[in-house]
């Protein structure tokens, strides 16, 4: 699976809006006491910051070669170390164990299947360490919204049309020079079968990156999780 060239190459205009998120994923690599690990790194945005505010370098994975291009050059422009790796997440294995694996900006919905996440659930629970924890956030799907946008053409960030198939939980972003790229929603529950199967346990569960409480009306799940203690099982 692979970013698409086409969408790679105006990342930086299609994530611009997205800020609020490095904060928070800092601050969790402020507290981990080891490795630190992107998953699906792309251009570094987030990567880029933590690796200036803690010191350390980031591990970084990516399956777009056309991002983690970028990523080394903006990373060169900063002035610190990224460890970057073409990789798909599904496959994720290291030489130690990490102490925090984040992935930001609603990246795990790239996977499209319950399968494809489970193996990555299970290969992260896998990669921590016995304190490490996983961090992600995704969009809590609202029908509303999408029904508002369904096949609406937005000009920004550049000219593109939404459009979504209920049937298959997938979000197709159709630009109008043809580019399509395509996300899968998650529900809540979702998620919290996939940290059961993959033997790990919910720490937190935001509503956004200020560490509001999820609601029935939040926009975003914020999950930060770890691996679960032997003795936690029933
Ligand atoms: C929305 S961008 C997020 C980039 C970055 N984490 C950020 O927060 O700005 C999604 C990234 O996921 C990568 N990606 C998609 N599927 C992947 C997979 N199976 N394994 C690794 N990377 C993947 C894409 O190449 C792209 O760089």
């Amino acid at each position: 699976m692979s970013w698409d060239e086409a969408f790679a190459n105006r990342y930086e205009e299609w994530s611009a809006h997205m800020t609020a998120d490095v904060a928070f994923y800092v601050e969790l690599a402020r507290q981990a006491d080891g490795p630190l690990v992107e998953l699906a790194i792309g251009n570094g945005r987030v990567a880029i910051p933590v690796a200036q505010a803690t010191g350390h370098r980031v591990i970084g994975i990516d399956s777009s070669p056309a991002m983690l291009a970028q990523a080394r050059a903006r990373a060169a422009e900063a002035g610190v170390e990224l460890d970057l790796h073409e990789g798909d997440m599904r496959d994720l294995a290291l030489d130690e164990p990490a102490a925090l694996i984040y992935c930001p900006f609603r990246a795990l919905l790239h996977l499209p299947t319950w399968a494809d996440r489970r193996r990555t659930f299970e290969r992260v629970a896998a990669s921590l360490g016995p304190d490490g924890r996983f961090a992600w956030n995704a969009l809590a799907f609202d029908h509303h919204l999408a029904a508002r946008l369904d096949g609406e053409h937005q000009e920004e960030p550049t000219p593109h049309t939404i459009r979504y198939s209920v049937g298959d939980n997938r979000i197709d972003i159709i630009r109008d020079d043809g580019a399509t790229s395509s996300r899968w929603w998650a529900t809540k529950n979702e998620w919290l079968g996939l940290l059961d199967v993959a033997g790990l346990e919910p720490e937190a569960l935001y509503g956004g990156f200020a560490g509001e409480p999820f609601a029935d009306d939040s926009p975003e799940y914020v999950f930060v999780v770890r691996r679960r203690l032997s003795s936690d099982v029933p």
